[in-house]
């Protein structure tokens, strides 16, 4: 086992990232956490308040891509590990824009390798550049199979494309110039404190409004769903006993079909704010299909068990309740999320409907 006492977490504000700050604090006592955030729309602090007066933890606002601040990072905060989520992180607002997850996925990812390599030259003790990737850098399904660490990359989206570059840069400075990597690969996250431009909580808000509900094509795209806090439990597990150079693929054996999963949280919403089942039914509407919309993924997640004993602690049942719960528990944040830009970006995406 690997041990660390100053951690890089870049994009920590953001839906993932925030779940691993709290469980790396709450796991390791000892470790100091800093958390860089360029703060766009996707990265919210109110995600952390519980953690933000823990002695442990600091917060510096800044950008990936800007190399001269995260050589001042290390110098001063003297980093033994760097868990990276910082990224553009939604297929959609790629193919509206996709300079700007080459930008940030792929130049930023750059540019933070390239600045632990310069900073661990010589170091001594235990080192980490943990990547956080995604399943959609393996392409789409078919009916059948899984994606497994050894399935040859075929991404689709600027999204995918990106982490995938991302992932291969990291692989190049492991060979190249002998960084001490891990790379994980994950299927879809769902929990609290996501973004509502992702399915689960933009359905569930819009659900809870009694808007129209924006089901892509047939509705027959097939995702494999992980709780985000199970993810961030694999992601503590990897970077402490991931061997070195490894890569492994962390999914939850949950595979839904788009619209049965909008069907599944009508039931939970609607029974929650007390309405009759299925009034939420007549809100489904099917809308142009996304551009290159993958059809199938799912993870084979077996190297993760069988060599650090990792598997989801709850089953989709119980963490897509917990998630409903929470959301219509946190009606603030959902509604200071969605102000601002987001109205602006709604209406790009699905017009007035
Ligand atoms: P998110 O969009 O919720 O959060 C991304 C965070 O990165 C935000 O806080 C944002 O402010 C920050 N950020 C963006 N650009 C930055 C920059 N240039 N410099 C510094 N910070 C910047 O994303 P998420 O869903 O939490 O995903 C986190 C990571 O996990 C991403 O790398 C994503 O590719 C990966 N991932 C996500 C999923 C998923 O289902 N959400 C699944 C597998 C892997
Ligand atoms: P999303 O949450 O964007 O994750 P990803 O594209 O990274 O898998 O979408 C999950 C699935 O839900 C995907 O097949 C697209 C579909 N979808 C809709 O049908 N309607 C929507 O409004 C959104 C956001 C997604």
């Amino acid at each position: 086992m690997r041990n660390f006492k100053n951690t890089l977490v870049t994009g920590g504000a953001g839906f993932i990232g925030s779940h691993v700050i709290r469980r790396l604090l709450n796991q390791h006592p000892d470790m100091n956490v800093v958390n860089l955030d360029a703060l766009t729309y996707a990265g919210n602090l109110e995600n952390l308040r519980d953690v933000e007066a823990n002695p442990h933890y600091s917060f510096v606002k800044g950008d990936i891509c800007d190399a001269a601040l995260i050589k001042q990072l290390f110098e001063k905060y003297r980093f033994d590990a760097v868990v990276h989520l910082a990224a553009e992180s939604h297929v959609d607002r790629s193919i509206e824009n996709p300079m700007a997850f080459l930008e940030t996925n792929i130049m930023g990812t750059a540019i933070l390798l390239h600045a632990t390599k310069n900073a661990w030259i010589g170091s001594e003790g235990d080192r980490c550049f943990y990547h956080i990737s995604t399943d959609e850098v393996y392409g789409s399904l078919g009916d059948e199979g899984l994606f497994t660490e050894d399935t040859p990359y075929d991404p689709r989206s600027p999204y995918s494309s990106s982490k995938a570059s991302s992932d291969h840069l990291v692989r190049a400075w492991h060979h190249t110039y002998g960084l001490p990597i891990v790379i994980s690969n994950c299927s879809n996250n769902y929990g609290a404190f996501q973004f509502p431009e992702k399915l689960i909580p933009l359905m569930i808000r819009n659900i809870r409004d009694q808007r129209p509900l924006p089901v892509y094509g047939k509705g027959v795209n097939v995702r494999d769903w992980l709780w985000v806090e199970d993810h961030a439990s694999a992601i503590d597990v990897i970077l402490h006993g991931g061997a070195d150079g490894r890569t492994y693929n962390i999914g939850g054996l949950n595979e839904w079909r788009n619209i049965d999963l909008v069907h599944a949280l009508i039931r939970l919403v609607d029974a929650k704010l007390g309405r009759p089942e299925g009034t939420s039914m007549e809100l489904i509407t099917y809308v142009t299909d996304r551009a290159g919309h993958d059809m199938r993924y799912a993870i084979d997640a077996s190297r993760i068990e069988a060599e650090l004993g990792w598997k989801p602690s709850i089953t989709f049942e119980e963490g897509l309740a917990e998630t409903v719960r929470w959301y219509l528990a946190n009606g603030e944040w959902l509604d200071s999320v969605t102000s601002g830009n987001y109205t602006q970006y709604y209406e790009t995406m699905y017009g007035n409907r």
